[in-house]
């Protein structure tokens, strides 16, 4: 492990990396705004997508809300329902928090220091560095994936980069690199090499300007830098839906607290913990407690949904001859296809429909 190259050599790596940005870049919008609102609103897209499927999403929302101002007058179904698809929904959440924050404690000017920055909902270290940096040239590092490569294997450290340990030798040497070069252009450029030469997979070592001091390459570790621990298990579920459609009605449920897809409305929903079976007495009979003795289901589709830590198998079952009291369920409601189509679905449920509902 080599942590530390000499100061000429580290200078190398960050005039190389400028030089190589200037020739490399990609047009991307919120590269040409020095606007915080305008920055936090694509950091916070790019956290949660690659760039290509972020651009929509960022253009729909400063179309929306151009200002952080209506931004923070929007409601959470419009934010939830422009969010939707991009996952993990207490981001979108968050952000209409911050955008009210903003207006409250900011007086409507996004702030551009870090030290402000961090202490907004959903702004922690790698955002606030982002923004900061981006918008005002303050001399903060970003830390993200591509940083974390592009590091681990310039300057062959081969501490877990989701370790405490790791994390720590990580921002301490990012953030000493940072010091005393134009902070913006090199946290894109840093980030943009990551992302295009330095790649996870088969990165372009033969056309690499850092070749020669790259430990990586010279000890033949580009594979198993940047090091990892182990991933926690990832627990698997089986959600069955079941699609209550009569003439243009539909049954909805608003999903609860504590649970993925927060406050997004799905369809009724009995969850087993294993494949369900159609002829499995426990099953109709939750089906039955819910729906009445008469009801019918049919199998209609089924769907493999990937999550982080979370593999969710989706079964959706056409629902017939049902009854239903309301008022045992207050989160069930009956809406029409077209009041439907206005909520914020979590994206399973939005392909669903798209295909099999219209
Ligand atoms: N990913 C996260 N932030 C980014 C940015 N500003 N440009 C390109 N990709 C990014």
């Amino acid at each position: 492990m080599r942590y530390f190259g000499c100061i000429f050599g580290r200078m190398n790596f960050q005039n190389e990396l400028i030089k190589w940005y200037h020739q490399h870049k990609r047009a991307l919008p919120w590269r040409e705004s020095t606007d915080a609102y305008v920055i936090w609103l694509s950091e916070i897209i790019l956290q949660q997508t690659r760039v290509e499927q972020g651009l929509p999403y960022f253009y729909r929302f400063l179309e929306s809300f151009p200002t952080v101002g209506d931004f923070a007058a929007a409601t959470e179904n419009q934010v939830l329902k422009l969010w939707q698809g991009l996952g993990y929904y207490s981001r979108g959440r968050n952000m209409l928090f911050t955008a009210r924050e903003v207006m409250e404690k900011h007086g409507g000017q996004f702030p551009v220091a870090y030290a402000e920055l961090v202490l907004l909902k959903g702004i922690g270290a790698y955002t606030a560095a982002a923004i900061s940096s981006f918008s005002n040239n303050e001399e903060k590092a970003v830390l993200d994936g591509n940083v974390f490569r592009v590091l681990a294997r310039y300057f062959g450290i081969d501490k877990p980069i989701n370790s405490t340990e790791g994390k720590k030798i990580f921002s301490q040497l990012a953030q000493d690199l940072i010091i005393g070069q134009p902070a913006a252009v090199y946290n894109q450029a840093i980030m943009e090499f990551g992302a295009l030469q330095c790649k996870p997979k088969s990165p372009l070592c033969a056309s690499c300007p850092l070749i020669t001091g790259c430990y990586a390459f010279q000890h033949q570790k580009i594979d198993v830098l940047p090091a990892k621990l182990k991933k926690t298990k990832v627990r698997q579920r089986w959600f069955n839906y079941f699609v209550a459609k009569d003439e243009d009605q539909l049954l909805v449920k608003q999903r609860v607290a504590g649970d993925i897809w927060q406050q997004l409305y799905d369809f009724p929903l009995v969850e087993t913990g294993a494949p369900p079976q159609i002829n499995d007495p426990e099953f109709i009979a939750s089906i039955q407690k819910m729906f009445g003795s008469q009801a019918k289901i049919q199998s209609i589709a089924q769907k493999k949904h990937l999550l982080t830590h979370q593999i969710i198998y989706v079964h959706f079952f056409a629902l017939e001859n049902y009854m239903i009291n309301f008022k045992l369920y207050p989160a069930l409601k009956s809406v029409s296809l077209a009041e439907f189509h206005q909520l914020p679905h979590p994206k399973v449920i939005e392909e669903f429909t798209a295909r099999y509902l219209t």
